[in-house]
């Protein structure tokens, strides 16, 4: 494979869907959606992804039925808790961005645990999108930069593309490369939006839980198929 995207940013959407097609409780959905995780770390990290990004829980899914906030925030303590060692032994580095702030307490010190042990893990950069608004993200870049220059910190004229990013939760990522949904829906549900503004974009009918390691592969061979034209003619890119 000759064109490798350094950023795979994921949505693992579906979980709901993929429970109730078998009449069971969306939980087991979540419960599967959690091992699918692993497997694909695992993939990606084989792949040689520099960075991987997954939507975890969204600023948008505090609207769900309480029951169901508890156990998906239950399964993720009890996920990181499990994967510990395996993340660690690989050399993966665990990230976070959202707000962190709201998370129950809980969460956030399993989080920040995992986060600080790993800190200096030289391999994939495993983050994880929790509380994680695309908009919210843009507004707090905003607030910053205001701050700032109200302090007199930065000068108006002086706000760049760089200004922006360095204000940004992640301000430490890359642009994202490829970006894959799962499920069969095509949007964007205020994922990364500054980030993907180049990502190519590849969606697939597979509920999360069915999502497979070939099933990334295979992501994987259709982006190295793609010409990527940053606003350039075809026939620039070859000379
Ligand atoms: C994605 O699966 C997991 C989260 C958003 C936490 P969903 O729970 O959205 O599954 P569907 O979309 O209802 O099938
Ligand atoms: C996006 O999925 C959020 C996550 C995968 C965590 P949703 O299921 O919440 O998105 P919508 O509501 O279908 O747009
Ligand atoms: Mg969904």
């Amino acid at each position: 494979m000759n064109k490798k995207p350094k950023h795979v940013a994921i949505i693992m959407d579906g979980n709901g869907r993929w429970a109730k097609k078998q009449g069971k409780n969306r939980f087991i959905g979540h419960q599967k959606g959690a091992k699918v995780v692993k497997d694909i770390v695992e993939e990606a990290t084989k792949n040689e992804i520099n960075f991987l990004t997954l939507f975890a829980f969204s600023t948008d899914n505090w609207s769900r039925p309480k029951d169901e906030i508890n156990l998906l925030m239950k399964l993720l303590v009890g996920s990181l808790k499990k994967e510990f060692n395996r993340i660690f032994d690989n050399n993966i580095r665990l990230c976070s961005v959202g707000n962190l702030n709201t998370l129950p307490d809980i969460v956030k010190e399993e989080l920040l645990f995992v986060i600080e042990k790993t800190k200096t893990n030289t391999g994939m950069v495993l983050t994880l999108a929790l509380n994680y608004g695309g908009k919210e993200e843009i507004i707090d870049a905003i607030k910053a930069i205001s701050n700032k220059v109200k302090n007199s910190i930065i000068s108006p004229e002086k706000v760049d593309e760089s200004t922006i990013i360095e204000h940004l939760y992640t301000r430490n990522l890359p642009p994202v490369d490829l970006l894959i949904r799962t499920s069969g829906e095509e949007r964007i549900s205020n994922f990364l939006l500054w980030h993907i503004a180049y990502a190519e974009l590849y969606f697939t009918k597979t509920l999360w839980p069915d999502f497979k390691k070939k099933d990334l592969r295979e992501a994987l061979l259709n982006y190295s198929k793609r010409e990527r034209r940053f606003g350039k003619t075809s026939e620039q890119l070859i000379t």
